[in-house]
């Protein structure tokens, strides 16, 4: 199912310039700026694209101004530039470094991210995803159990609920009993609050303030001491009784050593558990969403996928070993991201004065790698609105036209767990319920603690098991 939309031309003549130097951009408030992102996200990046061009200027309230840049020369320049000359970190860390802790390593830069990166990589390298194979295929079952018959459910709650216990249990290492029960419960609290209406409120400095838990900021603040009180217990249970045998992600993070031979300290455990948390759940979620969303109405993507299950796995249950062997679900899952990416940009903050594509920028500026423009560019990718997994097929994409879990030394650590974790949820799924999106669906894009989903968790109606 594809969303019908015009295309993006693609532009190669240079972006005029704005008497700031900066290329012209949207006019119009920074707030009604990101307000209309919020509401619009793909359509606004399209508006200012079709507008200016594959280069132009935002705005973000509190923010230096952001040039967004959608051509493939320009994101390399993005992606490759030095890591002292371009910081990723800093224009996050006022909004995100109260909320997931000052170690954590997407508000970091320079030597300390790269420490920080360093120490959280191996648990994520893609051969070691298979340990997690059958663990996810099982949550998978046990939600599917509970899908009732012919009666629409949005398929978006049904995934958190699958990634947040792929977290739990991968990530954390938490088995059935009250401690899971105990850290799902404070979670599902902390995701509600980022989910609804006080969003918004969590992400202004200005509004975080406690009032003795009154507040969206002193709710926030309460389940994240009770999260940090009950993962400091088992911490400290784990270092005492050592992580032997251990395959989760935070066993293998308490026995990490870095160059210096230091192992990371509580507060950096605490804070980087809560950024996988961040940025992994709301995200995959998302992403299985939109999956769904553009094979469920495609026959033939279903009988390809179908037939390629049998030809790999027979009639049996997929196995962790057998899921690299899916090419074609592999470009499924790829297109999909191509399409509907759920982050639509990333951005950096310029250091020094620089150029990047045709552009000479200042320092203090923000540049943003746009993701959704880029991946949506008619000279790269032709019918750029179609669904077309065979795009991705026998193929290597450019990692500066293809980019959804960004790029360069702050490229997205999960990236090879996400798409693992989505392979084997999908094929789960279609092998074992025949679903379709419920009638008179209408798919909208809407905004989601900062990713983009469809609207309405996209409902969808189980017509067998
Ligand atoms: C489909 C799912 C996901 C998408 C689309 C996604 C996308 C992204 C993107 C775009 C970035 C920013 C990269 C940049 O600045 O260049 C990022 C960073 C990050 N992601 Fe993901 N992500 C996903 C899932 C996950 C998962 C499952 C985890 C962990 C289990 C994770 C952990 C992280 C971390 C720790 C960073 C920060 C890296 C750094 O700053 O060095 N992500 N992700």
């Amino acid at each position: 199912m594809a969303t019908a939309r015009p295309q993006l031309a693609p532009h190669t003549t240079p972006s005029p310039t704005a008497p700031n130097g900066l290329p012209p951009g949207p006019s119009g408030w920074p707030l009604l700026q990101i307000l209309r992102y919020a509401r619009r996200p793909y359509r606004t990046l399209e508006e200012g694209a079709r507008e200016f061009g594959p280069c132009y200027t935002g705005r973000a309230p509190g923010q230096p101004p952001i040039v967004v840049f959608s051509d493939p020369e320009a994101i390399k320049d993005i992606f490759t530039a030095d890591a002292d000359e371009m910081h990723g970190g800093e224009g996050q860390a006022p909004i995100l470094g109260p909320i997931l802790g000052r170690k954590s390593v997407l508000v970091l830069d320079g030597a300390r991210h790269l420490r920080e990166r360093r120490l959280l990589m191996p648990p994520f390298h893609g051969e070691r995803m298979q340990v997690y194979g059958r663990m996810i295929r099982e949550i998978t079952d046990r939600v599917i159990a509970r899908w009732p018959l012919g009666r629409p459910f949005p398929v978006h709650r049904e995934m958190q609920a699958i990634t947040l216990d792929v977290i739990l249990r991968a990530v954390f290492g938490l088995e059935d009993g009250a401690l899971l029960a105990r850290v799902r419960d404070t979670l599902l609290s902390l995701l509600k609050l980022f989910g609804g209406p006080a969003a918004a409120f969590l992400a202004i400095p200005a509004l975080q303030f406690e009032l003795r838990g009154l507040t969206p900021w002193g709710r926030f603040v309460r389940c994240r001491r009770e999260l940090d009180r009950v993962l400091l217990a088992e911490i400290a249970r784990r270092r005492a009784e050592g992580s032997a045998g251990r395959t989760d992600v935070l066993s293998l993070l308490i026995e990490a050593r870095d160059e210096q031979g230091e192992p990371m300290c509580d507060q950096e455990l605490l804070d980087e558990m809560f950024t996988i948390l961040g940025a992994g759940h709301e995200t995959t979620a998302g992403a299985l969403s939109w999956a769904f969303y553009h094979v469920l109405g495609r026959r033939d993507v279903l009988e390809r996928l179908e037939a390629e299950r049998r030809q790999v796995a027979g009639d049996g249950p997929l196995e962790p070993e057998q899921v690299a062997k899916l090419e074609y679900l592999d470009a499924v899952i790829k297109e999909s991201a191509r399409l509907t990416p759920v982050i639509t940009q990333v951005l950096r903050r310029v250091k020094i004065p620089m150029r990047v594509g045709d552009r000479d920028l200042p320092a203090g500026v923000n540049v943003s790698a746009a993701i959704y423009l880029t991946h949506h560019r008619a000279d790269l990718w032709p019918e750029p609105e179609r669904f077309v997994p065979d795009r991705f097929v026998g193929t290597r994409p450019s990692p500066y036209t293809f980019f959804p879990f960004g790029g360069g030394e702050r490229r997205c650590l999960g990236a090879a767990f996400a798409a693992y974790e989505m392979k084997v949820v999908l094929a789960q799924v279609l092998a074992r319920a025949s679903l379709r999106v419920a009638p008179r669906y209408r798919m909208r894009p809407v905004l989601r603690a900062l990713t983009v989903a469809p609207a309405e968790g996209m409902p969808v109606v189980m017509e067998r098991r």
